[in-house]
């Protein structure tokens, strides 16, 4: 039989290109789309190395409709897997119309170019940002949906409503939105990763680039929440385990008897909540080495405590996180020494 061709939108991206080796290790035949506004075409190379073949893939933008039709049409897919988006919250707030009309706009285009070509099934990439802050732990997908933090935010929450309703008026769309927790980690290989253009902002990149020495020291926003340790608490989920949701949700759609206009939200999460302390420690003990670090003042919008009810998904889609956190550190420290690792081999070779 041959493989079902999935594109996958931002398939160079961080969560993207890890997907791409659940896909091809699950019998799928990945197909990216990225136009590589934030991610390197060297990821293709770490993929390359790591599955054994080229993956294909179309450098464009997902708000090219014509692009997107001829890669559906050449490729022949089946199904889509939409990742591509702007995704740094305080740029958001600082460029709302930038992210209003590039994340909207992509997949406005997509879902019409699916309808045009007939390809039924589509992975939305949602976020946990939708619960705001939530009043109640841990999170169900049945939690109050509260303001957007951020026009970031904003777009995933308007992204939900536009499927829905696609689906409510009886498009034959297959959609199933996942809401990501927070993805960490890397492929076990250690060749490919996220890769965070200057200064991250999320907590494990920032850890990684600071036991390398790029990084004086961490500061961790706030110690005086109303958790055991006075640091925020988030639900880290290791990138391959949120992967292989994705391969879980396709198959849901491509075997279970669902109707042809259909729409679902899952979590997907750990259940499990750690702290930024306690996510220090873990790295330490994972890899040996000692992160510096101080206390500093809270940042503006960060929940005391988000953490997933991942219970659905596991009861419908047949997924559940299995890595542990200490798994998930060891992987992304590999990931950054081989970044290190190659950036020397670079400079060397340059001069
Ligand atoms: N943190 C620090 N120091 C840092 C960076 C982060 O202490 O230098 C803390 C934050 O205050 C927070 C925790 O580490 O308590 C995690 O922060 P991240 O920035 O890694 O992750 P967030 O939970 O803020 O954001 C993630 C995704 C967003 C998504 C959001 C939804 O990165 O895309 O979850 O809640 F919108």
């Amino acid at each position: 039989m041959t493989p079902s061709s999935i594109l996958v939108t931002g398939g160079a991206g961080f969560i993207g290109c890890h997907t791409v080796i659940a896909l091809a290790e699950a019998g799928y035949r990945p197909v990216i789309f990225d136009n590589f506004s934030n991610s390197q075409p060297k990821v293709l190379e770490g993929l390359r190395q790591i599955l054994g073949f080229e993956v294909p893939c179309y450098r464009a933008d997902c708000t090219n409709r014509a692009a997107l039709l001829e890669a559906m049409r050449r490729e022949r897919v089946s199904g889509v897997i939409h990742f591509a988006a702007f995704k740094a919250v305080g740029e958001s707030v600082q460029k709302p119309l930038l992210y209003y009309s590039n994340n909207l706009n992509a997949l406005l285009t997509l879902l019409e170019a699916m309808i045009e070509l007939d390809v039924r099934d589509l992975i939305f990439s949602s976020s946990c940002t939708v619960y705001g802050q939530p009043e109640q732990l841990p999170v169900t997908e049945n939690s109050p949906i509260l303001p957007p933090l951020s026009p970031y935010g904003n777009t995933k929450q308007i992204g939900e409503e536009i499927l829905r309703d696609v689906a409510r008026a009886g498009e034959a769309l297959r959609i199933i939105s996942l809401r990501y927790f927070n993805p960490i980690g890397a492929h076990s290989s250690g060749m490919i990763g996220e890769l965070p253009l200057g200064v991250p902002n999320n907590l494990v990149p920032y850890i990684t680039q600071t036991a390398i020495g790029l990084r004086a020291e961490l500061v961790v926003f706030g110690n005086d929440y109303p958790t055991p340790d006075g640091t925020c608490i988030r639900d880290y989920i290791h990138v391959m385990d949120l992967a292989e949701a994705h391969v879980a949700a396709l198959r849901h759609l491509e075997y279970a008897s669902i109707p042809a206009a259909y729409y679902d939200v899952f979590n997907i999460g750990t259940g499990k909540g750690a702290s930024v302390l306690e996510v220090i420690r873990t790295f330490e003990q994972a890899t040996g080495k000692i992160v510096p670090y101080r206390i500093g003042p809270r940042r503006l919008g960060d929940a005391a405590a988000v953490y997933a009810d991942a219970s659905k998904a596991h009861k419908h889609l047949g997924w559940k996180a299995h890595r542990t956190l200490k798994e998930a550190l060891a992987d992304a420290w590999r990931w950054q020494l081989y970044l290190h690792k190659t950036a020397h081999l670079l400079s060397a070779s340059n001069s």
